[in-house]
C-alpha cells in the first residue's frame, strides 16, 4: 500500500524530455508523488502545467496534483528554449490538452505544507528545471525545507561542457541565483544530476528510439514529443539520438542502482554576468579548500539507466 512507498514532490518546467521523466515516475510503483509543482523554463510556468496534466493524462496511471508555482525566475528574464523543445515545450504536435486543470493553490507553499505535515525526512523532492520554487521556498522556511531526504536536480554541467553557453546547463543558467540559494541553504544531500550523465553511452540510440515508440501509446507519446530535439542532435551530434537529461535525473533518483559516478564537490555558481554566467564551479581538485557541499552525479550505467527507462515506459 502507499505507506511502503516512498514519497516524493516533483518540480518542473515541463518540456519534452521532463514529460518522459514524469512518465517515468508515474509508472514506477515504489513510488508515491504528492504533487508536482510548475516552474518556468523551457516554458513558461502556466504551459509546463498543462503539459504534465497532458504528460499524466497519457500515461493515465495515478493523478497527483498538479499546483503552479513561480512564473518569473529570481534576478533574470526568462529565456526559453523553443528551438529544442517547440513553443508548446511539446514538439507543436497539437498533443496538449489545455482543458485539463491544474489543483488550486501555490506550488511553493504546498512543497512547505507537505514537508511540515509528514514526517521529517520522509520526502524526495526531485527538479527536472530551474531552482526558482526551491529558493523560495527556502527563503520563507529554510527549516522546514531541511525536512526533505533529499534534493535530486536535474542541473550542472556536471564534469563536462555546457549546453546553452560554452560552460553552463539550462536549468542553472535560466535561474543562477537560485541556485545558489539552494547551494547555500545547508540542505544535505544535494545531489546535482550533470547534463554529462545522460550523454555517451546513455544518449538513446536510433533502434532503442524506435523501441520505445513502437512500444503503445505512451511510448510514442514520449517520443514524438522529443523530435525536435532529436533534429537539432543530427546536427549536434551527428545522428539522430536523444540525450535525456531529466529522464537521467529521474532515474539516479528512483534507481539509484544505475548511478555510476557521484561523489561531493565544493561547488558554487559563477554569478558575475561574464560569460560563464550560470555556470557551476565545481572544485574537483580542492583548489578552495572549502567544505564539500554538493553531490554531483555525472556518469550513469547506461544498460541499466535505458532498461529502467524501457521498463517503465512500458516497452520492454
Ligand atoms: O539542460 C537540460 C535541462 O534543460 C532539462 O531539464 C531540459 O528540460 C531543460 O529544462
Ligand atoms: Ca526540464
Amino acid at each position: 500500500m502507499s505507506d511502503n512507498k516512498q514519497k516524493i514532490i516533483i518540480d518542473t518546467d515541463c518540456g519534452s524530455d521532463d514529460a518522459m521523466a514524469i512518465a517515468m515516475a508515474l509508472n514506477d510503483e515504489n513510488y508515491e508523488i504528492l504533487m508536482i509543482t510548475a516552474v518556468s523554463g523551457n516554458v513558461r510556468m502556466k504551459q509546463a502545467a498543462y503539459n504534465t496534466l497532458t504528460t499524466m493524462k497519457v500515461s493515465d496511471t495515478s493523478y497527483p496534483p498538479v499546483y503552479e508555482g513561480s512564473d518569473a525566475m529570481l534576478v533574470r528574464d526568462w529565456v526559453g528554449a523553443s528551438d529544442v523543445h517547440g513553443d508548446d515545450g511539446m514538439g507543436d504536435l497539437g498533443l496538449v490538452d489545455y482543458s485539463l486543470k491544474t489543483t488550486p493553490g501555490n506550488a511553493v507553499l504546498k512543497m512547505l505544507e507537505a514537508l511540515r505535515e509528514n514526517e521529517d525526512k520522509s520526502i524526495d523532492i526531485i527538479t527536472l528545471g530551474p531552482l526558482t520554487n526551491l529558493a523560495i521556498a527556502i527563503r520563507l522556511e529554510p527549516e522546514t525545507m531541511k525536512r526533505a531526504r533529499r534534493i535530486i536536480m536535474m542541473g550542472t554541467a556536471g564534469l563536462g561542457r555546457g549546453n546553452v553557453s560554452m560552460v553552463a546547463e539550462f536549468n542553472i543558467w535560466q535561474d543562477p541565483e537560485a541556485c545558489q540559494i539552494v547551494i547555500d541553504s545547508g540542505i544535505d544531500p544535494l545531489i546535482f544530476v550533470g547534463w554529462d550523465a545522460c550523454l555517451d553511452e546513455a544518449m538513446l540510440d536510433p533502434e532503442e528510439i524506435e523501441k520505445i515508440r513502437s512500444s503503445g501509446e505512451l511510448g510514442r507519446f514520449c517520443i514524438d514529443t522529443n523530435v525536435k530535439l532529436m533534429n537539432l542532435n543530427v546536427k549536434r551530434f551527428g545522428y539522430e539520438c536523444l540525450d535525456m537529461a531529466d529522464p537521467a535525473a529521474m532515474a539516479a533518483a528512483l534507481y539509484p542502482a544505475c548511478i555510476d559516478q557521484c561523489d561531493k564537490y565544493y561547488c558554487e555558481v559563477d554569478l558575475s554576468r561574464g560569460p560563464s554566467y550560470g555556470a557551476v564551479l565545481i572544485d574537483y581538485y580542492g583548489f578552495s579548500g572549502k567544505t564539500p557541499n554538493a553531490y554531483i552525479c555525472s556518469k550513469l550505467k547506461a544498460d541499466l539507466y535505458k532498461q529502467y527507462i524501457m521498463k517503465t515506459l512500458r516497452a520492454l
